[in-house]
């Protein structure tokens, strides 16, 4: 079955007992034993539901794995894969994670004795700094939040797989539609659920997708061990969401790329930056790993704090608000929203400067939005997208 098919059918099957198209949603905390210590498949729903079980299949087929653990949202998700590490273990993670992935690692595990080195992982000396640090993990996220570096899964696969070293990839940016990590050479996919998965910005959740059985009993230990279970109603509306995925990353996609191409004419930024954009350092890469370059746009307005500020509160469609991936557009301003958590050192290292805004293109009229981006450029006291100064 193709993509869309699965998205709908697998793990989506009608209910066995009662026919119900739409599975029901078991809203449980414990299950009845038949006898003590045997039950009918499961028994406290923090470690395990009917309602993971079902997306867990469905989330698997997608990404192109085996296995799949659901989560309470991507920090659990990204909790879970850590978890398994030991004192002194060394992460070698790409520098441009999102803010939390990064915060987790410098305010939780660091002090439990997990050691993180950052590098820039679309240099090609980073490749050989795999073999040279033997890491117990190689982290990766590609697309990167928020500056969109794509980062060549496939290369950095083949390498770290030769050193028998598992390499993670944060899916959440591209979603199984674009991109699929395990098709090359990832050892475990990530996603936050509560992104372009659900699409409807009304849960959260998180995936790990594996074909590794080793890693599988980890994540489903992680889960019941840790505490990192979704909800059953919450996995429900994963569940609900995904089946519209393909349509919408089609039309997020083609928004996207019509509203990088058109900011790429103003005089109001320095530069913009989408995957599929010819001018995108990393296009050829993300050409050959990516179907579509997703709904994300990231840009950096030739203008201060102030303005920048002015035209991220000044829209009316984009909503200014954390988070991304739903049907409706957002902006954020990473360096006071979500990336804060970064010291701004190193924050800038990786390019996030007051300027720098990022749009999370939803599927409404492309002309609505630009139309709101232009008028919020130009109540900023900048160039609209037409060429004139305000
Ligand atoms: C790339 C990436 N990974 C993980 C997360 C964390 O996901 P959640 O907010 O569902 O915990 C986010 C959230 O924005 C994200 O952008």
């Amino acid at each position: 079955m193709e993509f869309e098919t699965r998205a709908i059918h697998v793990g989506q099957e009608p209910d066995e007992q009662t026919g119900a198209v739409m599975p029901p949603i078991y809203a449980t905390s414990t299950f009845a034993q038949i006898r003590p210590g045997e039950t009918r498949g499961y028994d406290y729903t923090r470690s395990g539901n009917p309602n993971f079980t079902r997306l867990g299949r469905t989330l698997a087929s997608l990404e192109g794995g085996r296995h799949a653990t659901v989560f309470a949202n991507g920090m659990a998700a990204i909790t879970a894969v850590i978890s398994t590490l030991s004192s002194g273990d060394l992460v070698l993670a790409e520098e441009n994670v999102y803010g939390c992935t990064f915060r987790i690692f410098a305010r939780v595990f660091e002090k439990f004795g997990v050691r993180v080195q950052y590098v820039d992982f679309t240099e090609r000396a980073s490749l050989d700094s795999i073999a040279r640090e033997a890491p117990a993990l190689v982290w990766l996220e590609s697309p990167t939040n928020p500056m969109l570096k794509i980062l060549d899964i496939a290369a950095i696969s083949r390498v770290a797989s030769a050193q028998g070293i598992p390499v993670l990839v944060d899916n959440t940016f591209a979603s199984p539609y674009f991109q699929r990590p395990l098709e090359l050479g990832a050892t475990l996919s990530l996603s936050s659920t509560t992104k372009y998965v659900n699409g409807h910005s009304d849960c959260l959740g998180g995936v790990v997708v594996t074909n590794d059985d080793e890693w599988q009993e980890k994540m489903l230990f992680a889960q019941k061990a840790v505490g990192l279970n979704p909800s059953p109603f919450d996995a429900w509306l994963v569940q609900r969401g995904v089946k519209t995925l393909a349509l919408r990353m089609q039309k997020h996609h083609a928004n996207a790329l019509a509203i990088a191409e058109r900011l790429e004419g103003s005089r109001a930024v320095k530069w913009v930056r989408h995957p599929f954009l010819p001018s995108h350092p990393q296009y050829e890469v993300a050409r050959r790993q990516m179907h579509g370059g997703s709904g994300i746009v990231t840009l950096e307005l030739d203008a201060d704090l102030e303005r920048t500020t002015a035209f991220v509160s000044g829209l009316g469609i984009f909503a200014l608000a954390e988070s991304l991936g739903g049907i409706e557009s957002l902006v954020d301003h990473p360096a006071s929203m979500t990336h804060a958590s970064i010291p701004r050192p190193e924050r800038e290292k990786v390019g996030i400067f007051d300027g720098l805004v990022r749009l999370s293109v939803g599927i409404e009229d492309v002309d609505d939005l630009i139309g709101d981006l232009d008028r919020g450029l130009r109540h900023a006291g900048l160039p609209g997208l037409a060429g004139g100064a305000a």
